[in-house]
């Protein structure tokens, strides 16, 4: 699981980096939060979920930002790899959960929910929005993977507690800044608050320093903008490993690859 992909240069390292990843670690299923994958950071587009699935994303989660592009609706339309929170309003196109089959023929669960402490979206209760997907679920598979996307240390750590031993993992997305937390909760579930972004390291959560920096300073508008031109450029996410019979998690490690250089163009970020 890849943590939030900021703009082209989140998009160029994971079609750069994924090759080396899949030949390291031989997963069976890649999942990629691309809620920040739109070229100025918000959302994402039909055209960006193709490239993303075409450079080895197998599920795209989201989060807050999804609906942030003109063409949300035909994003979800072109794909059903890409899923949005669950707890969002049923009016809201696409849906919360996937259920993928491996290349080895194992089916596996992906489900996104966001928090609410500190979020400005009104969504359902992430807890009780759980409860009641998971006897669908658990009808389906044992192995269920959760991309809990919210601000809170305390949230994330509640709904790990309030699932453990009930799902394989919960990893944490939307803070950008990866914790070092990563562990199998007392009943199976591997845990981590949060698993970090994939952007340039010099920068404010994938931003350009100063376009951040001006508007706490002045406290007038800016426009914040994704840093494309300084490096080093870092890839984070974490690589969990299940046992199929039970659904337990087996284990969690963290994956974080620095390069100092990053080739930025159509061919490795996409068109758009
Ligand atoms: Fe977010």
């Amino acid at each position: 699981m890849i943590g939030d992909l900021v703009g082209r240069p989140g998009r160029a390292l994971f079609s750069t980096l994924i090759g080396p990843l899949r030949a390291k670690y031989r997963p069976d299923c890649v999942v990629v939060n691309g809620e920040n994958a739109a070229q100025n950071g918000r959302g994402i587009t039909a055209q960006t979920v193709e490239f993303l699935r075409k450079s080895g994303a197998d599920i795209i989660t989201s989060g807050n930002h999804i609906f942030g592009q003109k063409g949300y609706t035909e994003a979800f339309l072109s794909s059903d790899r890409l899923i949005r929170p669950l707890n969002f309003p049923s009016e809201c196109p696409g849906k919360g959960y996937v259920l993928f089959t491996t290349p080895s023929g194992i089916t596996i669960a992906v489900v996104n929910a966001q928090g609410r402490v500190f979020m400005h979206e009104q969504v359902a209760c992430p807890f009780k929005s759980m409860e009641s997907l998971l006897t669908f679920l658990k009808s389906q598979t044992k192995l269920v993977f959760l991309d809990f996307h919210a601000e809170t240390t305390s949230e994330k750590q509640g709904m790990g507690f309030f699932l453990d031993g009930r799902i394989t993992a919960q990893v944490g997305t939307h803070t950008h800044v990866p914790t070092a937390d990563e562990y199998i909760l007392p009943n199976g579930t591997a845990y981590i608050t949060d698993i970090g972004c994939s952007a340039s390291m010099h920068s404010m959560l994938g931003m350009n320093i100063n376009s951040v920096l001006s508007r706490m300073i002045t406290q007038l508008p800016s426009k914040f903008i994704v840093e494309e031109a300084v490096g080093p450029w870092v890839l984070r996410g974490v690589c969990i490993t299940a046992d199929v019979a039970t659904g337990k998690a087996l284990s969690i490690e963290r994956v974080e690859i620095i390069k100092a250089e990053l080739v930025i163009n159509q061919d490795t970020a996409g068109k758009e």
